[in-house]
């Protein structure tokens, strides 16, 4: 008989400084973004995409630090010892190094902290967008269920630090965080179904970050229709398997869940992918009384719109019926059978995520916290650290549908354990992601600040910038070089036909580092003795 594999305890970390998207920053950009109306770009950032706040990195936080202080929080959550977990495993898509795994980078920080050794552990790093997280979880539960561990439990860790260019589209859908989920046998949190996982893949081009850039490039429209083709396909597949394995026919699925926790750049990307795989489920559902007598009755263009099979309305080309289907979405969303559904089954989850932003490979299990943490206080519910004694959510199925960029879904599902409720009670994200000045943790960011933080590079060209600065400057006046300036101009010519890097001096932090693991600095020794330029050294900083 299979054993139970699942989430034993999960942790959650947010850089404390945050991006108010509707003060400074709105009057700043909305010039560029939104013709100078402010209150138009206010709108459709918090109401079009459902975001108000992002969280930034300070100058000594990294992908590495962050996903260490989810680690911490997942470890001491549990009450574990350290040297019981024999397989670390990082999904990111903003790594610290072309070469070395940020698991072993966590690692060190954790055996520091801990003051133990974790020699035998399995330190692999998985990339593959905002999924690289979950295919390390898949990766760590199939070690567990192959009796591959030595110990009891893999410790797996989304984390990232999302960065698009300023004054885009991609700006304002942001953020930074990690999440660690320690996993093992008889998990208290959530037991994964086995077998019923699906995976979709396409070689896309709708978001990539190349070798040499900071920043992501992203073909925006295009992302979000390549995430809603794949995590249909990836659904379609999940109900097969189920079907096949549980008995649960495809019309019968919708109800089988409870939750579904979708990938969430920004959260309205969630409603859009709860309309999608709704409106399949629906559709299918042709029972009397079952949903989709309702759901014609609501929108009557469902039936024709549905799936790029119908092949209904628009000379049936594929253009016409991708248009027509988004627009029979655009309706779905805002009818009642929708707002019902989503209000009960998806919603919870998206509660942090509006005062993050992006966290890429962690959003996902960011939407897992959110719905526990919601779950354990309702309305009028226990004050934060108590825990509901009647967990509503015990027993109760959760969906997870995971994507990543370039491109892959992956479609799983897991039950929640009867214990979740005490096992969460240590998240006290809503209470830390309010300001300082509200009793929360959190610090606001000017724009100037924001800006310096955001241009924070590990490494640069090597050449005098600032004669540089004041050659262009004399350009611009229309004054003559001297020769000290030609021969600048000249050096900049050579910098860029063969590029040297020098290490950047890192800035200082907005807050400097408290109870946390932080950049030391960056190694800028090449001697016969030790070599270590551009090696990242890191602390715990009491
Ligand atoms: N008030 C309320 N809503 C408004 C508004 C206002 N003043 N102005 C616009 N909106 C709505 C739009 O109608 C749209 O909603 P809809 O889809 O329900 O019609 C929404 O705001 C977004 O606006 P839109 O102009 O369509 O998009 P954008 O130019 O702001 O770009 C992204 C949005 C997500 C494409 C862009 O932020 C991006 O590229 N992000 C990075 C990539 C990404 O996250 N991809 C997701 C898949 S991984």
């Amino acid at each position: 008989m299979r054993s139970t594999i699942g989430i034993d305890s999960i942790g959650v970390y947010v850089p404390r400084l945050y991006l108010d998207l509707t003060d400074e920053w709105a009057r700043t950009r909305a010039p560029v973004l939104a013709g100078g109306d402010v209150q138009k770009l206010v709108g459709k950032v918090t109401d079009g995409v459902g975001v108000r706040r992002m969280a930034v990195v300070d100058a000594h936080q990294d992908c590495a630090t962050l996903a260490a202080m989810a680690a911490k929080r997942a470890i001491d959550a549990a009450g574990i010892d350290p040297r019981e977990i024999d397989y670390l495993a990082v999904g990111t898509e903003t790594t610290v190094d072309q070469s070395k795994s940020t698991a072993a980078y966590v690692l060190g920080m954790l055996e520091q902290h801990y003051g133990v050794r974790m020699a035998d552990v399995g330190a692999p790093q998985f990339q593959f967008a905002c999924i690289g997280a979950t295919y390390a979880l898949e990766a760590a539960v199939s070690r567990i269920r192959a009796g591959d561990h030595a110990k009891p439990y893999a410790l797996v860790i989304a984390s990232d630090v999302s960065k698009y260019p300023l004054a885009t589209a991609g700006e304002y859908t942001q953020g930074a965080g990690a999440v660690a989920l320690l996993v093992s046998e008889n998990p208290r949190l959530l037991a994964l179904e086995p077998g019923l996982s699906a995976t979709i893949t396409r070689d896309e081009r709708d978001f990539f970050r190349p070798n040499w850039s900071a920043t992501a490039v992203v073909d925006g429209k295009y992302s979000i229709d390549v995430y809603l083709d794949t995590l249909e396909a990836a659904f379609h597949a999940y109900a097969e398997r189920v079907e096949g394995a549980l008995g649960i026919v495809a019309s019968r699925l919708y109800g089988a869940i409870d939750h579904f926790l979708f990938h969430v750049p920004f959260p309205r990307m969630a409603e859009y992918a709860a309309a999608r795989v709704f409106l399949g489920q629906w559709l299918a559902d042709a029972a009397p009384g079952g949903a989709r007598s309702r759901l014609l009755a609501e929108v009557p263009l469902a039936g024709a719109g549905a799936g790029a099979g119908a092949g209904a309305g628009a000379g049936g080309s594929p253009a016409g019926e991708a248009l027509q289907r988004k627009e029979v979405e655009r309706l779905l969303a805002k009818s009642p059978i929708f707002r019902e559904a989503f209000a009960r089954k998806v919603n919870p989850s998206l509660a942090l995520s509006r005062d993050i932003g992006n966290m890429y490979s962690g959003s996902l299990y960011l939407a897992l916290a959110s719905l526990f943490e919601q779950a354990q206080r309702p309305a009028g519910a226990p004050p934060a650290g108590a825990f509901s004694a009647g967990p509503p959510l015990a027993g109760q199925r959760i969906a997870f549908g995971s994507y990543g960029s370039g491109a892959s879904a992956k479609v799983f599902s897991g039950s929640v354990m009867a214990d979740y409720a005490k096992v969460t009670s240590h998240l006290r994200l809503t209470e830390e992601l309010r300001p300082q000045a509200e009793g929360g943790t959190r610090v606001p960011l000017s724009m100037a600040d924001y800006e310096r933080l955001h241009a924070l590079t590990d490494a640069e060209l090597d050449y005098d910038g600032a004669a540089i600065d004041s050659v262009m400057q004399k350009l611009r006046d229309g004054v003559a070089l001297a020769p000290s300036e030609v021969a600048a101009v000249a050096a900049l010519r050579s910098a860029v036909q063969s590029p040297k890097w020098r290490v950047r001096p890192r800035g200082a932090s907005i807050l400097a580092p408290r109870a946390e693991f932080a950049l030391e600095r960056i190694g800028t020794t090449s001697s016969a003795e030790r070599t270590d330029t551009g090696y990242r050294y890191y602390a715990w900083v009491p």
